[in-house]
């Protein structure tokens, strides 16, 4: 789920292992607030009704699904089709297991987003990509052309980017501070996304028509203290660069910890709550393209 660059073995002994249920509690209710702003978008361009066809790119494990069951009424969710596609069997299996628990209108698909076989053209009224985008290799080109191929003409899609992250700064700072020189950027080829005109470029590459990109804020509240969150941060992303984790990171754990909840504590966006619990300020690029 936290889409390793390596495939290295060696794992520091501290590392929490990045299992969906890890992914849930590191993000709290922040990608449900993400795509519920971004499902919004989408549906004040396209409302959702009865009988609509909507595809949730890189499901996980059901935000942007959840975001579409909550924006109608029960009688227009019993009457509409999500189609959830992932390629991640252990993130399907959680989406699988809400799906029969909630009642979602929904079917999980294993699959790959740059390569959706399993659609004709033309096939969805809406579709959504929420957290998703930026972490595909090849800018995400060839995934949000199936996006395009995949959808009605005179449809909507929905897709986001992140314009301010409050963790990575701080996530960097503490790989600088701890690696060798030379080591790579944590999550370096992010920063692309930041500037909301390559999500429009991407967009217009695609062959979409039309298009609007808005920034909204998202807030995260996390259920842990600062400690465990800089832990989970750590774990969930501190590996995932070409050169995966190395022998000395288990060496300078605690070190990078401290550092994260220092620079945590310094940025724009943490706001510490009561019961020792944060909340998180992001900004998101939340872009809606007509075909
Ligand atoms: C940051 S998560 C976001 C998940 C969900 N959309 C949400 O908002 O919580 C990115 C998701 O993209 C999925 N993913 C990554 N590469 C993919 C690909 N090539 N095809 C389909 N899904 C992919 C990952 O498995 C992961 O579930």
């Amino acid at each position: 789920m936290n889409n390793p660059e390596s495939n290295k073995p060696f794992v520091p002994k501290q590392a929490l292992a990045p299992t969906p249920q890890l992914y849930h509690q590191l993000v709290a209710d922040g990608m449900e607030n993400l795509a519920k702003v971004t499902v919004a978008e989408l549906a004040s361009e396209r409302p959702i009704v009865g009988a609509s066809h909507l595809l949730d790119l890189g499901c996980g494990t059901g935000a942007g699904t959840s975001a579409f069951v909550g924006a109608v009424s029960k009688e227009v969710a019993s009457d509409i089709g999500i189609k959830g596609v992932d390629i991640n069997q252990a993130a399907l299996d959680i989406y699988k297991k809400t799906t029969s628990e909630q009642g979602w209108p929904a079917e999980a698909i294993l699959g790959d987003a740059n390569k959706m076989d399993m659609f004709t053209d033309d096939t969805f009224t809406h579709s959504l990509a929420t957290a998703m985008v930026f972490v595909l290799p090849d800018n995400a080109d060839p995934a949000i052309k199936e996006m395009y191929r995949t959808l009605k003409p005179g449809s909507a899609a929905a897709l986001n980017s992140w314009a301010y992250v409050p963790n990575m700064h701080p996530l960097r700072v503490a790989s600088r501070a701890t690696r060798p020189a030379g080591f790579p950027e944590i999550r370096g080829a992010m920063d692309q996304w930041e500037d909301g005109s390559f999500l429009q470029a991407r967009i217009e590459e695609a062959g979409f028509k039309t298009h609007r990109v808005v920034q909204r804020e998202v807030f995260a509240h996390t259920t842990t203290d600062i400690y465990h969150q800089a832990n989970m941060l750590w774990s969930f992303i501190g590996g995932t660069t070409a050169s995966g984790w190395i022998e000395s990171d288990e060496e300078r754990w605690d070190e990078a910890i401290e550092i994260i909840v220092a620079e945590l504590r310094k940025t724009d966006g943490y706001q510490k709550l009561e019961g020792d619990k944060l909340r998180l300020k992001f900004v998101a690029h939340v872009a809606v393209a007509i075909k």
